[in-house]
């Protein structure tokens, strides 16, 4: 038996969560590995599967956690042996397969990777799936050119996981960043301690452009907001220079110019978190150990456990969480 979230649906298809005892059969018979979770993460997308928003879970029952880490418990893969510590993300795991929100998890031997040397699973689940999808926006935009000298790089959704990440990261590696939060009150001390220079109060972009192209202020953006924030920044970055598109926390339409494009020679450039290959995820770790101040995590994190969802579910939908909350199994 093991301990689970386990979401639902009434008649009338509204979302039940609940906490349940399940047989170790409940866990799909096709995984290849079976994991007992020490650790989860809590994203923005489990705030959406926690409360039954974006059709992200479609068969029920079924457990959510989009990402979990733990230590192997039977294993057919033999990349994997009994006792080694591992960390999933992506691949829909909660969504159309069983997740990490239960005290056993089975999954494909692909979707996992080891627990990197000179990090813990805690530590692992602090970071999770936004941890790399900072570093795959940083690698992105420095594969096309960014580099400290370049001058201010804008961080939106600063509070938030990704935010918070990309925010550490690149101060740690000697970039001046600029950060847009809606929460300049309550989050600006947190935001310059990760290594924010300057705070950009969320109303100053959230308005829809006006004129094309702005002053050219940023050398490059990790963006976790989209929307119209999204299009105004395009024309505010420096010629040649590249925003990395990660998230929607303001809404997935654009309302864009594509004059920035033509006349400033700009890019925008696609971060997918959920399919990246093997090799790339596991590098995607392995940098976080490198390049990431472990020594800030802590302020990044708050602990919480299963009972604890229901509400945390909310609000991270409602833009209320700072950092990240990391569930403790
Ligand atoms: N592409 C991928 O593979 C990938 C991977 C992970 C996450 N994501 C997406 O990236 C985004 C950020 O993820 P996360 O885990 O960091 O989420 P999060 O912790 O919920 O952070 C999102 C942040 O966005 C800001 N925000 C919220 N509502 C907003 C609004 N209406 N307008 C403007 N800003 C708003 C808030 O920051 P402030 O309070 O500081 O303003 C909030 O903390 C989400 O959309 C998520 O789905 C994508």
């Amino acid at each position: 038996m093991f301990k689970a979230v386990l979401m639902g649906q009434t008649e009338d298809r509204q979302p039940v969560m609940t906490i349940e005892n399940l047989e170790d059969s409940f866990l799909s018979a096709d995984g290849e590995v079976i994991v007992r979770v020490r650790y989860a993460g809590l994203n923005y997308k489990d705030g959406l599967c926690l409360n039954g928003q974006g059709g992200l879970i479609r068969e029920f029952p079924r457990i959510p956690g989009v990402e979990f880490a733990g230590e192997v418990l039977k294993s057919e893969d033999d990349r994997y042996a009994v006792g080694d510590q591992v960390i999933a993300t992506g691949s829909r795991i909660g969504e159309i397969w069983h997740g990490g929100y239960a005290e056993k998890a089975s999954v494909k031997g692909d979707w996992l990777v080891p627990l990197p040397k000179g990090m813990n699973m805690r530590q692992s689940m602090i970071f999770g799936t936004a941890g790399i999808t900072a570093v795959f926006g940083l690698q992105s935009l420095e594969r096309h050119g960014l580099t400290p000298d370049k001058g201010e790089v804008l961080v939106t959704g600063a509070a938030g996981g990704v935010g918070s990440f990309a925010i550490a990261l690149l101060a740690a590696l000697g970039y001046s960043v600029a950060a847009v939060t809606g929460r300049i009150k309550e989050s600006g001390d947190y935001l310059k301690s990760l290594g924010a220079e300057t705070l950009v109060p969320r109303y100053e972009l959230a308005e829809a452009i006006k004129r094309p192209l702005e002053s050219e202020r940023w050398a490059g953006c990790i963006d976790n907001v989209g929307g119209e924030m999204l299009a105004r920044i395009l024309g505010q970055l420096k010629y040649g220079c590249s925003a990395a598109a990660i998230g929607n926390a303001g809404g997935h339409q654009m309302p864009a110019s594509v004059i920035p494009f033509l006349l400033r020679g700009i890019n925008l450039l696609g971060i997918d978190s959920v399919n990246q290959p093997y090799d790339s995820r596991v590098q995607a770790w392995s940098r976080l150990v490198d390049d990431f101040p472990l020594d800030k995590l802590d302020s990044i994190a708050t602990e919480i456990t299963l009972e604890n969802l229901e509400t945390a579910g909310k609000d991270i939908l409602n833009g209320k969480i700072q950092g990240r909350y990391v569930v403790c199994l």
